[in-house]
């Protein structure tokens, strides 16, 4: 079950937004609405599912309603209408005394501008959100220093925030947070007032925190590359409305409108994506085969090399069509004598960034295993230059949860007829032995199975 859930969510700012609620509803948008009755449509129809110990990134240039629909969640803002469910509980029905509770219990707040109290300690600022909650001293006290310690601050404990740079002070911000019982964390553009250096450090320690804490964090950013990087999930805001709802990976290969295209225009993708998004299906033989199997397999497949695995399809390395022809002249058995051990490997996660010296040096396709060393996909250049250029098949977000987490081999394909060009030496060959062309269909995909020499 989503810890929480959104239900086509209006916040109209005016003096009448009853009113203008059936002008929303009709679709009218927040320019013509501002035009025709002075109020601002700040959220529009919103709806989300967000699932325990995920961060879900809110993204959207200034003015188009993050802030407002992150307070909706909480009730900081009032919605004009729908719902929000914590837990499927409707916070929207709560009377104020349930609400300030589960306020209290259930969310902390890190905001751009952390105001910290100036004459307090470091350590009394982080302890101040257990004593408006009524925490007796001693506890508090070893929960602010555990909090503390967690963000790399605990020497600094009897320092004043004045002391501090603007980093240190946002992690004074996030200990706070982190201190108090909460599960879910709102961030509001918590990282953006710091420079760029700090903030890529404080973007680091948030993924290392969350990985220990799993607690749910909603992280409000107009940046894309940090949305990239922190969200598991990524929704996008214009105008107050909802355009996509995705994964890093989905919102780069398939932005659903040019306004989430224009923001996706000069990431990095090779930082990103990975192995698993581009991976293929690897063709394998067993050591026992023997060099005549394995020749006849590179054949009908038109292969220059094929993968090496045992029973249970753990990578023993690779047999390329010359060494396996000269162990069948030599009259060998198996393939024992002539499989090169010294493949590249990596595993599915490894950013297509991280592959290309990899791919640079090696004139072999780049094996993927798992964490039990078993084949689960094959890498060549053309699949990290197809991948960098976008060309990657994600699979949907709707369930929840990164795509091909499963680990499934099919959907890291990419699309035939990807690796034209670009690559090199690489160029594959397809099944006729011509060179690859675009959109050639199943020729060029198992063509590029260890076409690479
Ligand atoms: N308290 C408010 N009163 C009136 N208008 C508001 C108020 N808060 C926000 N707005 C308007 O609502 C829209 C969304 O604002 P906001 O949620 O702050 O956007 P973001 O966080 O994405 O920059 C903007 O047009 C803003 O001017
Ligand atoms: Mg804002």
């Amino acid at each position: 079950m989503a810890r929480i859930v959104v239900e086509d969510v209006y916040k109209i700012f005016g003096p009448r937004p009853r009113e203008v609620l059936e002008l929303a509803r009709a679709g009218r948008s927040k320019g013509e609405i501002l035009k025709a009755t002075g109020h601002t449509l700040a959220v529009a129809g919103a709806g989300l599912e967000i699932d325990a110990g995920e961060i879900f990134v809110i993204m959207g240039l200034s003015g188009s309603g993050k802030s407002t629909l992150l307070r909706c969640l909480n009730r900081l803002v009032e919605p004009t209408a729908g719902r929000i469910l914590l837990d499927g509980r409707d916070i929207t029905a709560l009377s104020p005394r349930e609400l300030l509770q589960v306020r209290r219990e259930r969310f902390a707040m890190v905001f751009q501008h952390f105001a910290l109290l100036p004459h307090r300690t470091v350590l009394g600022n982080v302890e101040y959100g257990l004593e408006i909650r009524g925490v007796e001293p001693a506890r508090r006290r070893r929960r602010a220093l555990e909090a503390l310690e967690a963000v790399g601050l605990a020497q600094w404990a009897d320092s004043y925030p004045g002391e501090l740079s603007g980093g240190m002070q946002q992690r004074v911000g996030l200990a706070r947070a982190l201190a108090t019982d909460a599960d879910i964390l709102l961030m509001d553009e918590a990282f953006s007032a710091l420079d760029p250096l700090i903030r890529r450090e404080m973007q680091d320690e948030l993924l290392q925190l969350q990985a220990e804490l799993h607690r749910t964090i909603v992280f409000i950013t107009h940046d894309l590359s940090e949305a990239l990087k922190l969200g598991d999930r990524i929704a996008i805001m214009r105008d107050g409305r909802i355009v996509q709802v995705d994964t890093p990976e989905g919102i780069l290969a398939r932005p659903a409108d040019d306004y989430v295209a224009s923001f996706t225009e000069d990431v990095d993708r090779s930082k990103v994506f990975t192995a698993r998004n581009v991976m293929r299906r690897p063709e394998t033989v067993r050591e026992s085969d023997g060099p005549r199997v394995a020749l006849r397999k590179m054949e009908e497949l038109q292969l220059s090399s094929v993968f090496v695995v045992d029973r249970e399809r753990r990578l023993r390395g690779l047999v390329t069509a010359d060494d396996a022809l000269e162990a069948a002249r030599r009259g060998d058995r198996t393939l024992a004598g002539v499989v090169r051990g010294d493949v590249p490997t990596c595993q599915p996660d490894t950013t297509l960034y991280e592959l290309i010296p990899t791919i640079a040096r090696t004139p072999w396709p780049v094996a993927v295993t798992d964490e039990r060393g078993r084949l689960v996909g094959l890498v060549a250049r053309v699949q990290v230059l197809a991948g960098m250029a976008g060309q990657v098949r994600v699979e949907g977000a709707g369930a929840g949860g990164r795509p091909g987490s499963g680990g499934g081999v099919e959907g890291g394909e990419i699309p035939a007829g990807t690796g034209r060009g670009g690559s090199g030496g690489a160029a594959a060959r397809n099944a006729q032995g011509e060179p690859d062309r675009p959109g050639s269909g199943e020729g060029g995909e198992v063509s590029v199975a260890g076409g690479e020499r």
